[in-house]
């Protein structure tokens, strides 16, 4: 049984987002999680993930490791006390630790692959409730929104705890992805947000409020087929977000060398301080804003088309 999962990122509200303000993510289908279940000769679990080096036996592995702990959540939830010999290979192109979610897409796959070879398929709802304990296991105090974006393979209006709201895409317009090549843990940002926010709340709520603001307009532009608008929108929740003390000085650099290359606006996306950075382009641009990237330090670049 072979399952996948798309990539994923945030278009506008990340960080707010964890204070109960609203998001805009979509998938990312130009990367992908694929994963394969089989039944294997010899005795237990054999998982082989070449993306993260592992090629290990499921007993072997740590209660808490990443894929492992995935693993067991599958069979305890399904009540399969003794699993059968199993064979799992793991492939992605989703870059680790980079805000594009390759963490909740590795568990979509996984948990809907295994599920259905042991005839025990799941829904949507119930993958999306799995991986957000899991999320929750690795990554503190998470909103959801990568899981929920991942596991139903939408464009997401997201708030915490809210059920799912997709939103339609008025014109399709073109996404410039940067990867600053820096690994970030989304946990260490989150985790420093808070402690301003704790120390300085009504500060750091007039920030969540007017980020919120701004994803209430992107909504709006992104569906009565105004993309342009989102330009000046990325930059101005830029700002906000190096005010939240999450960009870095890799990030800006990608987003002045986009703006430069004609990009309509820029912004990091995700949890910051590393990982990837968004422009809006005009599709005839898109290719050379991206070049444009890769020459300020981009480590990759990825084109994709929203809606
Ligand atoms: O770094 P990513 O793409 O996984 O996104 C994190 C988004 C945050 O809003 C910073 C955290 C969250 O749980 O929503």
């Amino acid at each position: 049984m072979k399952a996948s999962a798309p990539g994923k990122i945030i278009l506008f509200g990340e960080h707010a987002v964890v204070y109960n303000r609203p998001a805009l993510a979509v998938p990312v289908a130009q990367v992908h999680v694929e994963v394969e279940v089989l039944d294997s000769d010899s005795a237990g679990v054999h998982i082989h993930a070449p993306i993260v080096d592992l090629h290990a036996e499921l007993n072997t592995l740590p209660a808490d490791h990443a894929i492992g702990s995935v693993i067991l959540k599958v069979f305890s939830t399904l009540g399969i006390s003794s699993p059968p010999p199993l064979h799992i290979n793991i492939s992605s192109t989703i870059p680790v630790a980079a805000g594009l979610g390759s963490g909740a897409a590795v568990s979509v796959a996984l948990i809907r692959a295994l599920a259905v070879h042991l005839a025990h398929p799941l829904t949507n709802d119930q993958v999306n409730e799995m991986v957000f304990e899991i999320e929750k296991l690795h990554h503190g105090t998470p909103s959801g929104i990568d899981n929920t974006v991942i596991t139903y393979n939408k464009p997401v209006f997201f708030i915490k705890g809210l059920p799912i709201e997709t939103f339609k895409v008025g014109r399709p317009f073109t996404i410039v992805i940067g990867d600053t090549g820096i690994s970030a843990l989304t946990k260490e940002s989150v985790g420093d947000v808070r402690a301003l926010w704790q120390k300085e709340p009504d500060h750091f709520e007039g920030i969540f409020n007017e980020i919120g603001k701004i994803v209430l307009s992107a909504r709006q532009s992104i569906e009565n087929g105004n993309p342009d608008l989102l330009g000046p929108l990325m930059d101005q929740n830029h700002v906000l977000l190096q005010k939240l003390t999450v960009s870095s000085p890799e990030l800006d650099g990608l987003v002045q060398a986009a703006r430069h290359a004609g990009a309509l606006g820029a912004k990091l996306s995700g949890g910051g301080r590393g990982g990837n950075m968004i422009a809006l382009a005009e599709q005839a641009s898109a290719e050379s804003v991206a070049r444009a990237l890769l020459a300020a330090g981009a480590r990759r670049t990825i084109i994709t088309q929203v809606g």
